[in-house]
């Protein structure tokens, strides 16, 4: 197995005032840079034929197995702009281990973790100018992988495409820190132990469009997931995991092997102590959120991912009826969580954990 990646790039980059303009107003996931980074492994070979090219479609066969069977991988993670003009990624090393762990639960193979790590990093130091520098924006990072086997048998396929592309992000919602509102989702659930839930794996998505439908048909901007048990214990959101904040400690929910394992989730539990929070993983049922809120001791929910960052929630509906986290605003524990992070990874705080991996 080699790290080495070849490059081949394009000679036909977009010129500097298109890319510009669109770094000016990137809005999420809608534009892509110049190049993609590709790896191959076929059964018995293992990984190879890696190599740096230019962003183009792909040619996809009618019977491709992921097309039918679903057998595709993926991870998010972000590239952020330094006060002194370099670039450094957030916790490569992290979304490299869960990628495998993914791969595992999909009886796919494992990609090691430095030729993660190095196809990210060599697409961001050929398409350094497409990371943003300015505000909060970013360069969103999306690796992934799926079965490239030709056939209809149902089973590991031998050959599969590990794949990097990369696209500026400016907020992942359109209202910027606006509080959004969220359906409880009472009849649809996402994962069951022992299922998927725990992988970032494209069916895990496809199976929440109906419920995000309903959400919005509801008037919620996104849906909370529920256990698939008991319906009651909350698990987290769309893309996103969940915080609950009662005065100066901050409780997620357990990782109950249905949900995913966030790499922003688990950096917030040490940022919170950080910042002189208590932070603990624990169970927080429908009723408790309620009660709690029309009691005064839950103070702010927010959501947190790598794409929506912190996000506050505020209205809250479900089929028990509807209340609101701290009169609809962003709370205060909430922001200057979101501030120490965002500091962390923009370079204006200093990284005390060694998270920031520097290109
Ligand atoms: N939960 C789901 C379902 C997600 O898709 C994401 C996004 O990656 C998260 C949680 C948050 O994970 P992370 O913080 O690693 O981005
Ligand atoms: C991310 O935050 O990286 C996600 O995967 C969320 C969503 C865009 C699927």
């Amino acid at each position: 197995m080699t790290t080495t990646i070849e490059l081949k790039p394009s000679a036909h980059p977009l010129p500097d005032a298109e890319r510009e303009a669109i770094l000016a107003n990137p809005g999420f996931g809608r534009h892509f840079t110049d190049h993609m980074v590709s790896v191959r492994w076929t059964e018995g070979r293992g990984w190879h034929d890696a190599e740096l090219v230019p962003y183009a479609p792909l040619s996809v066969d009618p019977a491709n197995m992921t097309l039918h069977y679903a057998q595709t991988i993926f991870e998010g993670l972000k590239a952020y702009r330094r006060p002194d003009g370099t670039v450094a990624t957030f916790r490569p090393e992290a979304n490299a281990a869960r990628f495998q762990t993914s791969a595992r639960r999909l009886a796919m193979p494992e990609l090691p973790a430095e030729l993660f790590i190095a196809a990210c990093d060599e697409l961001v130091k050929q398409d350094k100018a497409w990371v943003p520098a300015h505000g909060e924006q970013s360069l969103y990072l999306r690796p992934f992988m799926f079965a490239a086997e030709v056939g209809l048998g149902v089973r590991p396929a031998n050959e599969y495409l590990f794949l990097v592309i990369a696209s500026p992000a400016g907020a992942y919602f359109k209202g910027g820190v606006k509080p959004v509102s969220v359906w409880l989702s009472e009849d649809y659930v996402r994962a069951v132990k022992g299922g998927t839930g725990a992988a970032k794996t494209g069916g895990n998505y496809a199976a929440s469009l109906v419920a995000q439908k309903e959400a919005a048909d509801k008037g919620c901007d996104q849906v909370v997931w529920l256990d698939a048990v008991e319906h009651r214990w909350v698990e987290e959101m769309g893309g996103m995991n969940l915080y609950f904040v009662y005065g100066d400690r901050i409780v997620t929910p357990e990782l109950s092997g249905s949900l995913l394992p966030g790499i922003t989730r688990d950096s917030l539990l040490t940022l919170a102590r950080d910042l002189g929070c208590t932070a603990e993983e624990g169970r927080i049922s429908t009723e408790d959120w309620k009660r709690d809120t029309e009691n005064g001791t839950l103070t702010e929910v927010f959501a947190c991912g790598t794409a929506a960052v912190i996000t506050p929630v505020g209205t809250v509906k479900s089929r028990q009826g509807e209340w609101t986290q701290g009169g609809g605003e962003p709370g205060e524990v909430t922001m200057r969580l979101r501030k120490a992070l965002l500091d962390l990874q923009s370079g204006a705080a200093e990284d005390t954990h060694g998270w920031m991996h520097q290109l």
